[in-house]
């Protein structure tokens, strides 16, 4: 690509990479390149840049790796690493070397129902082969949407899985246990992974990855039909850095296979699962959950499973929109039970009645959120108990009670002027990852 001449001082080669602009469009996005350390101890006085110019065949083309790497890890831009990359061979292999994320442009498509019908530029298993065995270092793969790729494709993790904390298969839907098997040998030091709406895994699939990845604190299996308690017990029992579990539209879970979950669990997203009792319990037996969303719980027969919420004392945010059958017994309980609560939503919460309420109104006094949408049971007293309490309230989500007066709304505007009272339904969505492999 670059001709290089002998003469040429070695000074102008680092200015010259350093002012190319190339872009390599592949379809593939480069991200980080991990923290760059501080170019501490490389200082160019030791290399004698001075004697290299006059010497024939010393160039900067001689310097041993980890100086070229260091001064890899200084260059501040994509355009000046793809530069210098494209520079020669040998750096190229320091680029590829030093490359930590590596995601398709498949993976950015939003996933729509729609979009998930179209076909997009998909990986195929000889694309990831090629790139895994040219980026040996990656901690962070996505290949979410990657809809063509199966399990054959993963083989090559085993090879060069060792280093990756993330991985992200949302919606592969070829992969089965034998992929996360895959996954399980070749990434010991896995910590995040993502298998949103991968359909064809299984408990079995979870539990090998479970037992070989004991250093995982973030998963992913929303909408995984097949997955049911039992996966759950395996990473209760083996994951014992767990931090938080979106599992949201397994039906088959009820929540008993987080019986005896390390403290570290702090955050759960069990939207339209069919939690009962025990299932309930079972979550909160950590003692460390802060953040839980049971919203559209759609086990109702056996009455409201969720008093046994009131055991987690850590919880600052709580979703229960449409728990239609939450009893006032499980909200004075929780209420009681979970002083340091900043959001509540008790949208759609039909049975919730003036006891409910007035507990609501006494003891959250850390409340700062709190949803009362469409809850056909809030009357005039119910919000004059809220008006008296709730002492921190800054946001009230407040449409279509149909019990309140219009009186009684003016009230409460009256006396509490510092509470901003919106239309709008939206919840506080902490992210669920806090781990940054760059
Ligand atoms: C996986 O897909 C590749 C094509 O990308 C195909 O050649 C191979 O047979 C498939 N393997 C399995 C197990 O289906
Ligand atoms: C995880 O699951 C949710 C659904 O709860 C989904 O929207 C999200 O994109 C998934 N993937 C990641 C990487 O968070
Ligand atoms: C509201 O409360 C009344 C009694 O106060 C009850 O009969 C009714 O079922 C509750 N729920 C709804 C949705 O109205
Ligand atoms: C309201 O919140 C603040 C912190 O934001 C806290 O210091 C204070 O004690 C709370 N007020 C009540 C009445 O608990």
């Amino acid at each position: 690509m670059i001709k290089q001449t002998q003469k040429t001082p070695p000074i102008l080669y680092v200015l010259f990479f350093l002012s190319m602009v190339f872009q390599l469009l592949e379809g593939l996005l480069i991200t980080g390149y991990g923290e760059s350390p501080a170019l501490g101890g490389l200082d160019l006085e030791k290399v004698e840049m001075g004697d290299l110019s006059r010497s024939d065949d010393t160039s900067i083309m001689h310097l041993p790796d980890d100086c070229l790497a260091m001064i890899f890890h200084d260059l501040d831009t994509r355009i000046d690493r793809d530069s210098f990359g494209l520079t020669c061979r040998q750096w190229l292999h320091i680029q590829d070397f030093n490359r930590r994320s590596l995601q398709f442009e498949c993976s950015l498509t939003i996933l729509h129902p729609s979009s998930l019908s179209t076909k997009g530029s998909d990986v195929h298993t000889i694309h990831l082969h090629r790139l895994l065995r040219r980026f040996q270092h990656l901690e962070s793969l996505s290949l979410s949407n990657c809809r063509e790729l199966n399990d054959s494709g993963l083989t090559r993790l085993l090879s060069y899985g060792s280093n990756l904390q993330k991985l992200n298969l949302d919606c592969c839907w070829k992969i089965t246990d034998y992929g996360l098997s895959l996954v399980a040998s070749g990434c010991p030091s896995l910590i995040s992974v993502s298998l949103y709406r991968c359909l064809g895994i299984t408990d079995k699939g979870l539990e090998t990855l479970a037992s070989a990845c004991s250093s995982m604190k973030y998963v992913n299996i929303s909408y995984c039909s097949q997955i049911s308690d039992k996966g759950l017990e395996a990473l209760t029992k083996w994951c014992r850095q767990l931090q938080a579990v979106k599992m949201s539209h397994c039906e088959s879970i009820s929540g008993v296979g987080f019986e005896g979950c390390s403290k570290s669990l702090v955050y759960v997203e069990a939207e339209s699962c069919k939690l009962n009792p025990e299932g309930v319990m079972g979550i909160v037996s950590g003692g460390g959950i802060g953040y839980l969303d049971v919203s559209c719980l759609c086990w109702s027969i056996l009455g409201d499973p969720l008093p046994g919420i009131a055991l987690s004392s850590c919880l600052k945010i709580l979703n229960f929109r449409l728990c239609r059958t939450v009893s006032d017994a499980s909200i004075v309980a929780i209420a009681k039970g979970c002083p340091l609560l900043e959001e509540w939503n008790l949208a759609l919460c039909h049975e919730v009645r003036i006891s409910g309420w007035q507990a609501v109104g006494v003891y959250c006094q850390n409340l700062k959120r709190l949803h009362v949408n469409r809850c056909r049971n809030l009357s005039d007293n119910g919000l004059h108990a809220l008006r008296e309490g709730c002492k921190n309230l800054s946001i009230l989500y407040l449409n279509d009670c149909v019990r309140l007066s219009s009186a009684a709304l003016e009230l409460f505007k009256f006396h509490r002027p510092n509470v901003c009272i919106k239309e709008i339904e939206i919840m506080c969505k902490p992210y669920w990852e806090f781990i940054d492999t760059g």
